[in-house]
């Protein structure tokens, strides 16, 4: 008998990762699937950072390591704020832990009370809005279009805000838009949020290194907000190192202490081996960072050019950091397939474009964005090029 408790049964299964699955059953099956749904880099972890954690395992950093990370690593990591970001924090008020993932999930259950207000501009990456379900708090979408290069103006932000809300969850460089936030609306919201000195600032910047225009600004550099954002990083966007399961929170300490408070019963300090590649990323050359950065704007410009000739596709601006595009689509819904079914919505397309194109996207349902279909071009150009094709072929087939 199942008895699953209704915390757990609260939670969506990830969108991208059963599209992700579904795309390898197809593959399973003989299929040619490209598999474009997935948020990774398609590059290898570069030499030395692998060398650095095979020699990691040979001078045996084999023991349990301290929850909060290596005091090594949280001292690259403070470096690397104070260098690359401009910001402020030492050792003690960074936490390293699986993933960034993992990160923003500690944070959220360490602050969000049950009934606690987290305002989440959307469309937003999807697992967003299962943790804060999972601390028992409130979901405040606000659906941001493409009309307003899908970023929450200021204003919209203080109409939103309530005596309940706690946090201001955004992602900057965007997944799934790649939308950035400029340093001007950066100050505006700042402004608005100093006149409310309870809400705490969640900023994720997983994607801080895969920008198209130039130096980015992290809202952690504003004094207004001072000792209340939590800056959210690591390894697996700019490193290629998804696998390897570092990421980072650095926040004012009494937040950083919850933290490690938290994960100290959960799951404790992450991987030795994998923590040593870290402090290597960190520490050593940054030239790797940067040629995959121009592989990406190379793709961008592919894809973007490439979604331009599909008919039904609304792409207006080329994106502006990340490795996505999430073009509207719903001028396709209501026609029909070869077959006879109705596309009635953006799930539906993706489905037919997996099935009929054999390319895996990700319905923007996942993201709060239902017009919305998000594709990764993490992915060489000759996939990219091919996909795109498929996908336009297979539309042209819609009635
Ligand atoms: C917006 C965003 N934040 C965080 C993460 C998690 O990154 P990590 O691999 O460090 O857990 C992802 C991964 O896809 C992401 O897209």
């Amino acid at each position: 008998m199942e008895q699953l408790s209704s915390r757990l049964l609260a939670l969506s299964p990830s969108a991208t990762l059963a599209m992700s699955q579904k795309s390898q059953e197809l593959k399973a099956q003989g299929l040619d699937i490209i598999n474009m749904s997935v948020g990774e880099p398609d590059f290898f972890t570069p030499d030395h950072i692998k060398e650095a954690a095979k020699q990691a395992v040979d001078n045996n950093f084999s023991f349990y390591t301290p929850v909060p990370g290596y005091m090594s690593l949280r001292q690259a990591i403070s470096e690397k704020l104070k260098r690359e970001n401009g910001v402020e924090f030492s050792p003690v008020q960074i936490v390293v832990g699986n993933g960034a993932k993992q990160e923003i999930c500690n944070v959220i259950l360490s602050v969000v009370e049950k009934g606690d207000e987290v305002i989440i501009p959307t469309p937003a990456w999807v697992s967003y809005f299962e943790m804060v379900k999972l601390a028992e708090g409130v979901n405040v979408p606000f659906l941001c279009g493409q009309d307003q290069d899908f970023k929450i103006t200021a204003q919209q932000l203080e109409s939103l805000i309530t005596p309940k809300t706690k946090v201001l969850l955004f992602c900057s460089p965007s997944n799934p838009t790649g939308a950035i936030y400029s340093k001007e609306e950066l100050a505006a919201i700042a402004q608005v949020l100093a006149k409310y000195p309870r809400i705490i600032v969640i900023a994720d910047e997983i994607y801080e290194h895969i920008s198209y225009c130039g130096e980015l600004t992290s809202i952690a550099t504003f004094p207004e907000l001072k000792d209340r954002v939590v800056i959210i990083n690591g390894v697996s966007k700019a490193y290629a190192m998804t696998g390897w399961r570092i990421g980072f929170c650095a926040a004012p300490l009494w937040i950083a202490k919850a933290v490690t408070k938290l994960q100290g019963q959960y799951t404790s300090g992450c991987s030795s081996i994998a923590q040593k590649a870290a402090e290597a990323a960190y520490t050593g050359p940054q030239d790797c960072v940067e040629t995959m950065r121009q592989a990406f704007e190379r793709r961008r410009d592919l894809i973007f050019d490439l979604v331009q000739q599909i008919p039904g596709f609304s792409l207006t601006k080329k994106p502006q950091g990340a490795f996505y595009v999430f073009p509207e689509v719903n001028a396709l819904f209501g026609k029909q397939t070869p077959d006879g079914k109705t596309i009635a919505n953006a799930s539906d397309l993706a489905m037919y474009l997996l099935e009929v194109g054999h390319v895996a996207g990700v319905t923007g349902d996942a993201f709060g964005a239902p017009n919305c279909i998000r594709f990764s071009y993490a992915t060489s150009d000759k996939n990219i090029t091919e996909a795109m094709s498929r996908v336009k072929t297979a539309v042209e087939a819609l009635k």
